[in-house]
């Protein structure tokens, strides 16, 4: 048994992580979503839960089977996982946000199927709320917050800057260019950036990314 393998290290720590996409419905035929898989939040979840961790997973419709040993908490939308996340981070010693939330949703769902007509049509969209920046906002100092980002353009620059917006701990920063890391792959190359540090990871199995971000969190030297 793999599990045996792992050292408890993070026994009596409670987890909150997040993973996969959201899904905003159009109509009741069509949604709009991206291409996050949960495969990075799901490493997450699962390494920490071997770690001897008491880990609670909120995650939207992802294409991998939930690890065992969590708290499973299916949604679907983005207000979804924000009742999700928020009736439940009180109480947590840290928060992982690695979904990838959708920032806009349709302002009016059709509540029959939308017919298509001639020429062109536009689908008004309305912000949602970012779960995140409330989380800093009612952040205790106990709490570690952490965030993912997912850029294709002055990655550095625009993560630090989330960072310090939403009153985070971490953020784990990607460049969805770059080539093994992003959605859908099984490695990924991240820079994990903090106030006063930035670690550059080479590229690794998205499980050994999320080894090394739990350390780093809790700050466990290996
Ligand atoms: N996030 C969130 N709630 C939202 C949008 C994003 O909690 N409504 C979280 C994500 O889970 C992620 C972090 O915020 O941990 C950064 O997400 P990202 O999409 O990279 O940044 P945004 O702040 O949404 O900005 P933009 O999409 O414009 O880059
Ligand atoms: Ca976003």
């Amino acid at each position: 048994l793999k599990e045996v393998q792992y050292e408890k290290d993070l026994k009596g720590k409670k987890i909150l992580v997040t993973a996969g996409p959201t899904r905003e419905a159009i109509d009741p035929v069509r949604y709009i979503t991206n291409h996050s898989t949960g495969k990075m939040g799901y490493a997450i979840a699962k390494t920490a839960a071997l770690r001897g961790a008491e880990v609670t997973l909120v995650s939207g419709p992802a294409e991998v089977e939930p690890p065992m040993f969590v708290n499973f908490v299916p949604v679907v939308t983005a207000k979804d996982m924000f009742e999700a996340v928020t009736g439940r981070s009180d109480e947590m010693d840290a928060v992982i946000k690695a979904a990838a939330v959708a920032d806009y949703r349709p302002k009016f769902v059709n509540t029959e199927k939308t017919k298509k007509k001639d020429g062109d049509m536009a689908i008004e969209l309305e912000r949602t709320d970012d779960i995140l920046k409330w989380l800093g906002e009612h952040k205790k100092d106990s709490q570690f917050l952490c965030g993912f980002s997912m850029e294709t353009e002055h990655m550095l620059e625009n993560s630090r800057a989330k960072l310090k917006k939403k009153n985070l701990d971490m953020i784990v920063a990607n460049n969805l260019k770059v080539a093994g890391a992003g959605f859908g792959t099984d490695t990924n190359v991240v820079t994990m950036i903090r106030e006063n540090r930035e670690t550059e990871l080479p590229i690794m199995s998205k499980e050994e990314v999320a080894g090394a971000i739990l350390d780093e969190i809790f700050e466990i030297k290996r």
